[in-house]
């Protein structure tokens, strides 16, 4: 019998603005749609993730590709991973430069080379070896987008203790063979030390993905997401038959006990059954099954 095809994605969690509730929601929304027709048109868990984060990373009021957050510096250094739950392949990539789709890179490190995980100046040589071209964020920006850009992208950093608004996305899908695939992408804690990478590019940490238990995808404060390896253990989690509401639930306090720290996490297993947890003020995520006439948004 086919599986029942499901997105599950998130544009991040923290303390998203009451002004950017209705924008959060429209690009969660419009994810879960890019990737839900990309698996009613027979494309894989992986077609699906990596199109509903390209769209998300396309959203200057999402911390990925065009609305990264600058580090310390003025610029923009991206992490993203994709994972294939069906063979465990894994593509990543950390500080890339001026690549606005870092999930596409990740899934062609995953594909076309022999390795995981490629950072900074190699990844950008990478890039263009592959055909992907760089461009100037400036450029990309209509003025609308840069003006959101500039407010969202505080001169002043915010320290991790203060919530900022909005943060990495991520998406999981389950295919109609089964298959499930995990991904991530991000810009970064705003403010961040030039070539710090948080947990994003990392698997089992900023994703996760086995099709015998289940995907992950985490937002959040990558110090501490790292530290208990948050997306493995909620697929830990399930591999045991713990439901994916409960296994969000669970990772997520282990978070909070043993780190004091933030994040999110939505979960999914080959049921169709899923889970988010946070403990952030908010998180905006978006649901389509198939037969879901729209996906269901929350934030
Ligand atoms: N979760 C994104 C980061 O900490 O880099």
């Amino acid at each position: 019998m086919p599986f029942k095809k499901t997105i599950i994605v998130h544009g991040g969690a923290w303390n998203i603005p009451d002004q950017l509730i209705e924008l959060s929601k429209t690009g969660v929304a419009e994810a879960a749609q890019i990737g839900m027709n990309t698996l009613t048109r027979g494309g894989s868990a992986l077609d699906a993730v990596e199109a509903a984060i390209r769209s998300m990373e396309d959203k200057v009021y999402f911390n990925a590709g065009k609305g990264a957050s600058r580090n310390s510096e003025g610029g923009y250094e991206l992490d993203a991973m994709i994972m294939n739950g069906a063979t465990l392949q894994t593509g990543c990539v950390a500080a890339v430069r001026n690549i606005f789709h870092p999930i596409t890179l990740a899934r062609k490190i995953m594909e076309q080379t022999d390795h995981i995980l490629i950072v900074g100046e190699g990844a950008n040589k990478l890039a263009e070896k592959l055909g992907i071209t760089e461009q100037n964020i400036n450029n990309l920006l209509t003025q609308q987008e840069a003006q959101l850009h500039t407010q969202l992208n505080k001169t002043t950093p915010p320290t991790v203790k203060e919530l900022f608004a909005g943060d990495t996305v991520g998406a999981v899908a389950l295919d109609t063979n089964g298959n499930i695939a995990a991904g991530t992408s991000t810009g970064g804690l705003p403010g961040k030390l030039p070539g710090r990478v948080g947990d994003t590019p990392l698997p089992g940490c900023g994703a996760y993905a086995d099709n015998q238990s289940g995907g992950a995808s985490a937002t959040g404060w990558g110090e501490a997401i790292a530290k208990v390896v948050l997306s493995k253990q909620a697929c830990d989690l399930m591999a045991n038959n713990t439901p994916p509401q409960k296994a969000a639930e669970t990772a997520i306090n282990t978070l909070t006990q043993k780190t004091k720290g933030w994040a999110g996490l939505i979960t999914l297993n080959q049921k169709s059954e899923t889970g988010t947890a946070y403990n952030t003020s908010r998180m905006a995520r978006a649901l389509m099954k198939e037969q879901m006439h729209q996906p269901q948004t929350t934030i």
